[in-house]
């Protein structure tokens, strides 16, 4: 197994008011004991931390970065500009246009810096932690068997007939 098997997952959004979203990434990471961290962190408010951040990621032993954002949300994509990490982009559910600006801002990255843009919220934040780890899973069979056993659970919580 190589270095790559202790790399935690961090989870940045750009503001406090996306916590109540992103707070499901943490909870799935922990029930699949993956490591994480989480930092707020906004592009336009604060560049120069997301700055400082995306260049330390390597150090800090980042293997997977998830992004929450919403409205004109280009904190993913600016990450993943400083950095070759993947990231992870979760559009945050916004106020004025439910999401569809968070969505298409962070999906629509031009050609050369990606971004794995999942869906707008709570499902978006729930599935981005399960393909950090499917992405940590690669390198760590202790990950890879948890992911497996909760779409065990997942799949057997299934009904065969509705009530
Ligand atoms: C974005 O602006 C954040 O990601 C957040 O979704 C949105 C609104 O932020 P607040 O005004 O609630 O701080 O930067």
């Amino acid at each position: 197994m190589s270095k790559i098997k202790s790399k935690k997952v961090s989870i940045v959004m750009g503001s406090q008011s996306d916590f109540k979203t992103m707070i499901l990434c943490q909870k799935v990471l922990k029930s699949l004991d993956v490591k994480y961290e989480t930092k707020i962190i906004s592009a336009h408010r604060t560049p120069d931390r997301m700055y400082k951040y995306a260049k330390n990621a390597e150090k800090e032993n980042i293997g997977v970065i998830i992004a929450g954002a919403g409205g004109s949300a280009h904190l993913p994509g600016m990450i993943s500009a400083l950095t070759s990490i993947p990231v992870l982009g979760v559009p945050i559910e916004s106020k004025k246009l439910k999401g569809l600006d968070s969505l298409l801002s962070i999906a629509q990255m031009p050609k050369g810096i990606p971004v794995g843009t999942l869906a707008i919220g709570e499902d978006g934040a729930i599935n981005a932690a399960l393909l950090a780890a499917a992405i940590i899973g690669n390198m760590d069979s202790k990950v890879k068997k948890k992911l497996s056993q909760w779409r065990l659970n997942q799949n057997r919580s299934v009904k065969k007939k509705p009530k």
